[in-house]
């Protein structure tokens, strides 16, 4: 195995125990002749995160060979790969902390297998501007620093077999990275590219890939906790309980607390496992005391905590800020909702003489790609709601706009005529009546 040296650029090369020849046209083979397979992982080096994270992973790796780092993706992986295998060019989008560079890695070791040669992680938020992108990915994949044109080296030396190339962490330099992912996939025909972004990179050839929260039982359906453990957000929550020191595993009596928790942190894997972390010295209890108001993202980040729960904060942080002026005008105000709303209700609450309701629509596609929207479906209607995270966070932005009353007045106009869609309660306007008491949402 080669040790190439770092220049910044995260290079991980994931060696294949088993290979595989791709057939004549290149394709190389469905998911189903991926099941049950799990070669054995090995890594040249990686930024911090990938290097613990790798760490972790062979640590736990069961006498099977199958790993355990991943938790509750397994439809998910065996769908991008699938994706992946049939149209060569993935993104993988979902908001900060979703679990996009961790779903990546998961589909490189189950991937790696499929390759004679190697599988290639860049992360391009190590690299300080945009024109490094050939530099780190030519790195990455062996071509030595300063020695000629990079580009030409990564096309010539990918092209000799299959490959997959991780570019994570696009949107940091989402014009350069899409560029970089289109000349590859126009070069390399034997090459997988797989993105990671949080917004999508609007590609041709692209196939967009939305990583939702993990899974979260309903709340009230009675589970053991045997069957409770089957969701993704309560088993990696309770993982990092008992990281912290959580001796007792969950009960069932616990659950229902367990269940609300993981609701309230919206199945984001980020939070779950930063609220996770906090059991083994608050209890769980004591957890759900803390998350239980709206300072919840307050406490999630307060400075003196471990060094994640600032990340939270400032991962929101930046992607608030890298929104125009008209995106955070419109996001803070339907922080007003705190329940799902429809494209109209927002137009006639937040639109005003400072922004029209064209502005308004189009601010909500853009938050939506940037995926700080999710849509909704319920009863077949497409609605919209924030992260339960970014909504106090917005509630924060709420509380200082100049217009508050105007809004909070048209939100209480806009529901005193009575509509089926949107009639939830709301947390900060008046209080609605539920029309649909068993309203579910799904996210898709
Ligand atoms: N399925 C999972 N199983 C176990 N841990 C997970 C899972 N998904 C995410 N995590 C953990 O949650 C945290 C956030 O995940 P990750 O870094 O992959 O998110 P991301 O979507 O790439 O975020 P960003 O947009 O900031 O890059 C990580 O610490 C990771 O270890
Ligand atoms: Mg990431």
């Amino acid at each position: 195995m080669n040790t190439p040296e770092r220049d910044g650029a995260a290079a991980m090369r994931l060696e294949a125990e088993n290979s595989e020849q791709p057939d004549a046209n290149g394709a190389l083979g469905g998911p189903r002749a991926l099941a049950g397979r799990h070669a054995f992982l090995a890594t040249d080096q990686g930024p911090g995160f990938l290097e613990l994270s790798f760490a972790r992973r062979a640590s736990t790796r069961g006498c099977d060979g199958a790993s355990s780092w991943l938790i509750g993706r397994e439809a998910e992986i065996q769908d991008i790969i699938y994706t992946l295998l049939s149209h060569r060019f993935v993104t993988l989008v979902g908001p900060a902390g979703i679990g996009k560079t961790t779903a990546a890695i998961g589909v490189a070791e189950d991937l790696q297998s499929q390759f004679n040669s190697a599988a290639y992680f860049v992360d391009l938020s190590n690299l300080g501007d945009a024109e490094s992108i050939p530099g780190a990915v030519a790195f990455a994949v062996g071509h030595p620093p300063g020695a000629g044109e990079p580009t030409v080296d990564i096309t010539r030396r990918l092209s000799s077999g299959p490959a997959l190339l991780i570019l994570d962490g696009c949107e940091r330099m989402i014009e350069k990275a899409a560029a970089f992912a289109k000349h590859l996939y126009d070069t390399a025909p034997h090459v997988l590219v797989l993105c990671t972004s949080r917004q999508p990179l609007w590609l041709e050839h692209e196939h967009q890939f939305r990583l939702g929260p993990l899974k979260t039982p309903p709340e009230g359906s009675g589970l053991s906790a045997a069957d409770a453990l089957r969701y993704g957000a309560v088993a990696l929550f309770m993982d990092r309980a008992s990281s912290s020191g959580l001796a007792a595993s969950l009960c069932d009596a616990d659950v229902p607390l367990v269940v609300n928790i993981c609701e309230r942190l919206a199945g984001v894997p980020l939070a779950l496992e930063l609220a996770g972390s906090r059991v083994g010295t608050y209890g769980l209890r004591g957890t759900a005391t803390l998350l239980d108001n709206r300072f919840r993202l307050l406490w999630l980040s307060r400075r003196n905590a471990v060094p994640g729960f600032q990340t939270l904060q400032a991962m929101i942080d930046w992607s608030y800020n890298l929104l125009t002026g008209s995106e955070q005008f419109v996001l803070a105000r339907l922080a007003v909702f705190g329940v799902p709303f429809s494209l109209a209700a927002a137009q006639a609450v937040v639109a005003s003489e400072l922004a029209h309701e064209a502005d308004v629509a189009r601010a909500l596609i853009s938050l939506l790609d940037k995926s700080l929207l999710a849509a909704v479906f319920v009863d077949g209607q497409r609605l919209y709601r924030l992260l339960d995270l970014l909504q106090t966070y917005a509630e924060g932005k709420f509380a200082a706009v100049a217009d508050r009353a105007d809004v909070l007045e048209r939100h209480a106009g806009y529901h005193a005529a009575p509509r089926k869609a949107c009639a939830a309660q709301t947390r900060l306007g008046p209080q609605i009546d539920v029309a649909d008491p068993g309203l579910s949402l799904s996210i898709p």
